[in-house]
């Protein structure tokens, strides 16, 4: 069987058909967001970088809107008003992410493109890309994180949120695709990320946040491990049969059953100069 390349099963998956496999996937990966939204004080970044009263904000690959949901619910106040441009290729996550905008944010423009093929020059005062960039291939890395660099006004705060090589996601795809697609891209990681944004002109701090997930129902644990390799037609006991992914999921698996998955986020912020 030929699977799709990354990008391809990205847009194929973030669709209305993938519907209930995010919904699967979100049953763990919920906690990413829970994450993030505990590491700063997001409140005081928004303060800080008001501009004539609002907060214009670049939601780079803005899915179905988990970040700004997960801030709203760690209590980010109402004021200042967030206008927030929602960037996607996929138009059904767009859609999705505006509908969960709830005050501060409020939805104003939209762009289905991917982030490479983006062009605004200093027209955000905040712009981020929250666990975002996996699917951006390597070859377009540097010209998508350069976009990014270049839609900050100068003074204006960027973040991207990535796991590490070293995180689960990374490692389960690596072996996924030993396993079953070894022709497709790989997923891009933190480190990637943060040589591209230096390279772009990014004075790029990072803080690392560790933190597991896990469940002991292996309907939970194999939609999860579905959407993270953006493939629904390996069942959890064929990706346990198999040496490489097996391998990789026996160090995941307690004696009783329950799986852990070991991740590391990174969090990088930079002020645009
Ligand atoms: C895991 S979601 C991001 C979650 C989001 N930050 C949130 O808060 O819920 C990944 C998104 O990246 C988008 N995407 C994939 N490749 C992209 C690219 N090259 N440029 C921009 N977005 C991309 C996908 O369509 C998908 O909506």
């Amino acid at each position: 069987m030929t699977r799709p390349d990354t990008a391809r099963r990205s847009l194929d998956h973030w669709s209305e058909a993938g519907r209930a496999e995010m919904q699967a996937f979100y049953a763990l990966a919920t906690e990413d967001y829970r994450q993030l939204a505990a590491a700063r004080d997001w409140a005081a970044d928004l303060r800080d970088h008001t501009l004539d009263g609002r907060v214009r904000l670049l939601d780079v690959a803005c899915g179905s809107g988990k970040f700004p949901a997960a801030l709203r619910r760690a209590g980010l106040p109402e004021t200042p008003r967030v206008a927030v441009d929602l960037l996607d290729p996929s138009g059904f996550s767009i859609a999705e992410a505006r509908g969960v905008l709830r005050a501060p944010f409020v939805a104003e423009g939209e762009h289905e493109v991917f982030l490479q093929d983006f062009h605004a020059e200093a027209a955000y005062d905040v712009a981020w890309a929250t666990h975002a960039l996996y699917a951006l291939p390597p070859a377009d890395l540097a010209a998508g994180v350069a976009r990014m660099v270049a839609a900050l006004r100068p003074g204006g705060f960027g973040v991207v949120a990535q796991a590490s090589s070293r995180s689960h996601y990374l490692a389960f795809y690596e072996a996924y695709r030993e396993s079953f697609a070894p022709d497709v891209t790989p997923y891009t990681d933190a480190e990637g990320v943060a040589a591209a944004l230096r390279a772009a002109g990014a004075a790029v701090a990072v803080q690392v946040l560790p933190y597991t997930t896990g469940s002991a129902d292996r309907t939970v644990v194999e939609g999860f491990l579905q959407r993270c390799a953006f493939d629904d037609t390996v069942s959890l006991e064929e990706m346990e049969g198999h040496p490489a992914l097996g391998h990789y999921l026996a160090g995941c698996r307690a004696p009783d059953g329950r799986y852990t998955f070991t991740h590391e986020a990174h969090l990088m912020t930079w002020e645009s100069r």
